[in-house]
């Protein structure tokens, strides 16, 4: 959704700010723009896309202070008004602004009343107007008395005409600040400051930034606050394609060595008392997992290994559910999301704690807005994900998920052998799934030419199944219903034709015979079977239309292999559909409104 940048150094700010906007589009937004300082301000806006705003901003704004913003409409249509960064009446202060301000109706009818005159329909051009009120010359004053005002989540940065300084604040929505030589960027997300700083500096909720030629510094509730710079841990060619034709395909690739890394890691980590493996392990009656879309499929399979191998009993609810329904309190709630920025999920499990529940949070990205409401924090290390679809993010939860079971004192001896044992094989298997990708183009072939199929799956692989229909609708626009293999016959067999394709998911399992006999049943009524299984099985050789032969994996990391031939099989046909596979319409990165 929204991205911020904001950028104060010795280079020219313009190329600077629109190289960060273009870093942050994957997060999905309508409009966009930037305000380079001097005086007057320079504001530029377009409801395009970034490369538009570069042709429309002059190569030779001058200004080595700025700001920008990608724009995903929430108070307010797509308009140059509406876009980002807004303006005082004067023209003096410019602010860019992620987040809702709950109480702008109030605030703007006061400011109103004040004289102040507004042009916009957005929440966020109140903050202009309230810095404007408060300004006395010094933008940090005027920053800490306008948040006093606000209600609500914000992350947003000002800039003045008349003094070079940035001034950025923070308050449910992230926010980080670059380092690099003799230059500070400022951003919303990692990836737009990864190539300019070497370090960086989380800000966390109610602190105020600002920034000058001179120093960074940080004040919490009016304190001077010591904020050591760390390093950046991801690399600048993380959020590169590397030669491939979409960060999707290169990000489902990527996936043998995030696993591998992961693996090491977990293995190596032999002092797990403080962590999120040790609130884990005093779990022991109930369980809550809260999440939304294909962190949810990761909790279905996660309800599925930790019912069946230690016995406590899970219920996995949609996170934007949860405030629905009058679910019992648990002791502990996971949250899974790999941005930690997904408002529903946040919302959800602030609620749960209420209830008395602690959190653990299951997320990729540092510093995020869970991990303010989390007790604890189990990070998958999948590095920067910049296709809308999660994939690599998806395979590193239910690692990360695994990792949880796998070291709880509850798990039987033999139990942990065959976890561990999977665990080390799984990279390697993964790496031989993505070896057979253009097999698996041409099973596309035939998936692409249809508008609607089934796939189905059974225990451990039901989720699998869920999450490769949501691949399939959101890269190629195909309407796919994951559904249970056993449940068909109890209505949708009404659906099924020559014109709709089943795609079964099948593991060398307990549910392997159950599989055959819908296969059968399928076939019984005519429709085509593409058929994913592990080499040698020819039953399925001989049942099926087409094969996809996979390594032959334990449960439940046949959900990973699974997972990510389905993958790849929504990539091609959303390719040969000739779908915008990196950025589906409609949809964005990372969910920030409820
Ligand atoms: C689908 C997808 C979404 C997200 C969902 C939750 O490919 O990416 O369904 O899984 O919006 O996002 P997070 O995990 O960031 O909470």
């Amino acid at each position: 959704m929204c991205g911020i940048v904001g950028y104060l150094g010795r280079s020219p700010a313009r190329p600077i700010l629109l190289d960060m906007l273009a870093k942050l589009e994957y997060r999905g937004y309508d409009s966009c723009g930037i305000a380079v300082q001097g005086n007057p301000l320079r504001v530029f806006k377009d409801i395009r896309r970034v490369k538009e705003l570069t042709e429309l901003v002059p190569r030779d704004v001058p200004g080595t202070i700025g700001i920008g913003h990608t724009r995903w409409a929430t108070h307010g249509g797509v308009s140059p008004q509406n876009a980002h960064p807004h303006l005082d009446c004067s023209h003096e202060i410019a602010v860019v602004h992620n987040g809702i301000i709950d109480n702008y109706q109030e605030l703007r009818a006061e400011l109103m009343l004040e004289g102040h005159v507004f042009i916009s329909e957005t929440d966020t051009e109140v903050i202009a107007h309230l810095l404007e009120k408060y300004y006395q010359g010094i933008l940090q004053e005027a920053m800490e008395s306008t948040i006093a005002r606000l209600r609500g989540s914000w992350a947003m940065v000002a800039v003045a005409a008349k003094e070079r300084t940035l001034v950025s604040s923070r308050q449910g929505a992230p926010l980080v600040i670059g380092v690099g030589s003799d230059e500070y960027l400022v951003a919303s997300d990692a990836p737009a400051i990864l190539g300019y700083a070497t370090s960086v500096v989380y800000l966390e909720d109610g602190d105020i930034a600002a920034i000058n030629d001179v120093e960074l510094s940080v004040s919490r509730q009016g304190q001077q606050v010591l904020q050591e710079p760390k390093d950046i841990s991801w690399s600048d060619g993380a959020t590169e394609k590397n030669g491939h034709e979409h960060y999707t395909l290169k990000e489902i690739l990527e996936q043998p060595a995030v696993l591998r890394r992961t693996l090491v890691r977990y293995l190596e980590e032999k002092n797990v008392g403080e962590g999120p493996r040790a609130l884990f392990q005093e779990t022991t009656d109930d369980l809550t997992i809260l999440a939304c879309g294909t962190s949810y499929h990761a909790g279905l399979i996660a309800k599925h290994v930790i019912e069946g191998l230690l016995r406590i009993p899970v219920s996995v609810i949609n996170a934007s559910e949860y405030a629905c329904r009058p679910y019992p309190p648990a002791t502990l709630a996971i949250a899974i999301t790999q941005s930690g920025e997904t408002a529903d999920v946040i919302a959800a499990a602030r609620r749960i704690k209420e209830h008395g529940a602690r959190v653990l949070a299951v997320t990729n990205i540092p510093y995020s807005s869970i991990t303010t409401v989390a007790d604890r924090v189990m990070y998958t290390d999948a590095g920067p994900e910049v296709g809308v679809a999660a994939t690599k993010t998806y395979t590193a939860q239910l690692a990360a998920l695994f990792e949880l079971v796998r070291s709880s004192p509850r798990l039987r001896p033999q139990a942990k052998e065959i976890l561990s044992a999977g665990f080390v094989e799984l990279p390697d298997m993964v790496a031989r799934v993505c070896a057979i990708s253009a097999d698996i183009e041409d099973c596309a072939r035939f998936i692409a030419m249809h508008e609607r199929a089934f796939i189905i799956g059974r225990g451990v692989n039901l989720p699998t199944a869920y999450e490769g229909a949501l691949k399939m609708k959101e890269l190629a626009y195909i309407h796919a219903e994951g559904y249970s293999a056993g449940e068909l016959k109890h209505g949708p067999f009404a659906l099924l034709d020559g014109q709709t394709p089943i795609i079964a998911v099948i593991a060398a399992d307990e549910t392997r015979q159950a599989m055959l006999s819908s296969i059968h049943e399928v076939k019984a009524r005519r429709s085509p079977v593409v058929a994913l299984s592990y080499e040698g099985d020819e039953a399925v050789e001989k049942l099926s239309d087409f094969v996809i032969r996979l390594p032959k994996a334990t449960c439940p990391f046949s959900a990973v292999v699974n997972a990510v031939a389905l993958q790849l099989l929504a990539y091609h046909a959303a390719k040969i559909r000739h779908c915008p596979i990196d950025f589906p319409r409609n949809i964005a990165k990372s969910v920030t409104v409820e």
